[in-house]
């Protein structure tokens, strides 16, 4: 049977299902850590948390190379903001780091994911803990106008090796230090001893009560909502943590207190 065949005013307008974005900027924390900003597409929408799938341009459409990326960006910015880690032989992030501002990269028009705050049920403090650019995330939230309203107060704990990895810092470090306790910061750097008033790695530093104790606030279920980010064995660590601590996940239609976003 022939199509049936729809008049072009019935046609549903389309996006494009990815576009070229010039890189507006670069900010490169140290050699293998660097913030870029690209064009902001029409009608690309987001929420903190979500990510993107970014590629590099290659001859052949099916060449590209394609890899998702958490928006640091506020929903409302009219540039669209990453940060990025070189992986030593990546097949991505090495001919990436090679860009200049001007360069093109793909990006896909849909964004993904499901490390959204709002897929969390009610609580009074709300924990971001981040290592490396899992940070990202936390970044995009604090950037949102009225994101984090519901909670009394939002703790971003931020683990790096070195001092200068700690990306964003004087930008969280700011609001949080005029906010009353309502943002509380700790950056924890773990290879440089005596940088940070804490060092150890999150899941222990939770484990033995001192992060608790240095934030001043019980980390439990009842009023506390956590999004964990980043590295996977570290998130691995804390979903076991959490869970025993009788945390729940986030399901569909189901608000839970523990959230997660796996970078690798
Ligand atoms: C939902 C999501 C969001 C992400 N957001 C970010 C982000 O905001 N910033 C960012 O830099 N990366 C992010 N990543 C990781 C990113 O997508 C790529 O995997 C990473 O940039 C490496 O790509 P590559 O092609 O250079 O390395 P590949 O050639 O793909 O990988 C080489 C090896 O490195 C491992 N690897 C991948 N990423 C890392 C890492 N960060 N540290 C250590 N080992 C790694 C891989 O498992 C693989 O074995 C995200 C991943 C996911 C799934
Ligand atoms: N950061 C660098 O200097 C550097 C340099 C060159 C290349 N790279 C590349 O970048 C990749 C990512 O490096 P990254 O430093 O951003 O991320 P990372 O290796 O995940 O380390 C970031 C932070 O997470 C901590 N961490 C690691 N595993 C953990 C776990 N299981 N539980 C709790 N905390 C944990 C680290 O502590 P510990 O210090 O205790 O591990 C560190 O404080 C590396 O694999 C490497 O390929 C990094």
């Amino acid at each position: 049977m022939a199509e049936p065949h729809l008049p072009t005013e019935c046609a549903a307008p389309r996006l494009p299902r990815l576009s070229r974005q010039r890189i507006c900027a670069i900010r490169r924390w140290t050699p293998v850590l660097w913030s870029i900003r690209i064009e902001r597409p029409a009608n690309y929408t987001f929420q903190p948390g979500h990510y993107a799938r970014l590629g590099l341009p290659a001859d052949t459409p099916d060449a590209a190379v394609w890899r998702p990326y958490s928006l640091v960006s506020a929903p409302s910015d009219s540039e669209l903001e990453f940060l990025l880690v070189l992986i030593p032989g990546g097949a991505f992030t090495s001919q990436l780091a090679a860009l200049k501002e001007g360069d093109a990269l793909l990006l896909e028009q849909a964004v993904f994911g499901f490390f959204l705050e709002t897929q969390l049920a009610p609580g009074d403090t709300l924990w971001m803990l981040a290592t490396g650019t899992g940070v990202g995330p936390c970044v995009s939230l604090l950037r949102t106008p009225g994101a984090l309203d519901r909670y009394a107060r939002a703790v971003l704990v931020h683990s790096v090796r070195h001092t200068a990895e700690l990306a964003c810092r004087d930008e969280i470090e700011a609001p949080a230090a005029v906010s009353n306790s309502r943002l509380v910061y700790v950056p924890i750097v773990t290879r440089e001893p005596g940088a940070t008033a804490l060092s150890g790695r999150i899941p222990r530093l939770i484990a033995d009560g001192t992060l608790q104790a240095r934030v001043g606030h019980t980390l439990e279920p009842a009023d506390s909502r956590v999004m964990v980010c980043g590295n996977p064995e570290f998130t691995t660590e804390m979903r076991a943590l959490l869970t025993e601590r009788g945390f729940t996940p986030c399901r569909r239609n189901s608000p839970g207190s523990m959230l997660f976003e796996k970078y690798w």
